[in-house]
């Protein structure tokens, strides 16, 4: 049976490659799915990227992974430093979750130190980069029992 990894990204990381580049980087969330598409081989597994600006719409998109993915990676951007509705979402979430910050958050200011979604993660990748998005979905490939 064909599984989906869902690759959740939280608010201006839609401007990624244009926002801050000497923190994130100049690649686009266009190249992080590419490559994690490609590191996924779509016949068996096909990983779904989306992007919003409204806490909302990522809650709806947790609770869609009910039902529709095997795993969820997810950066959610400031809403990892605010947000227990986003947490409480993924409590209500039985999959594997996979943490991702591209920025190394603990070399950052002291409010960026702190995530709630810490709390539900199976595992956290910081500071790599986007190549992060890569790392995280290596591990759930291995996670949902369809590693390479
Ligand atoms: C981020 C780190 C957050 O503190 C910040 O609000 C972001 C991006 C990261 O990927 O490094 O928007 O999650």
């Amino acid at each position: 049976m064909r599984q989906t990894i869902f690759i959740l990204n939280g608010p201006n990381l839609n401007l990624l490659g244009q926002r801050e580049p000497e923190i994130y980087g100049r690649d686009t969330l266009a190249d992080v799915e590419a490559r994690c598409a490609a590191l996924a081989g779509g016949e068996e597994v096909r990983v779904v990227l989306r992007q919003t600006n409204h806490e909302g719409e990522m809650i709806d998109w947790i609770h869609e992974a009910r039902h529709d993915a095997a795993g969820i990676v997810i950066n959610p951007a400031a809403w990892t430093h605010t947000s227990v509705a986003v947490l409480d979402a993924l409590n209500a979430y039985e999959g594997p979750v996979i943490e991702v910050h591209i920025s190394n958050v603990h070399k950052r200011e002291e409010f960026r130190h702190h995530s709630y979604v810490s709390a539900r993660a199976d595992g956290i990748v910081i500071g790599c980069g986007t190549q992060g998005y890569e790392l995280a979905v290596s591990r759930m490939l291995r996670l949902i029992g369809r590693e390479k």
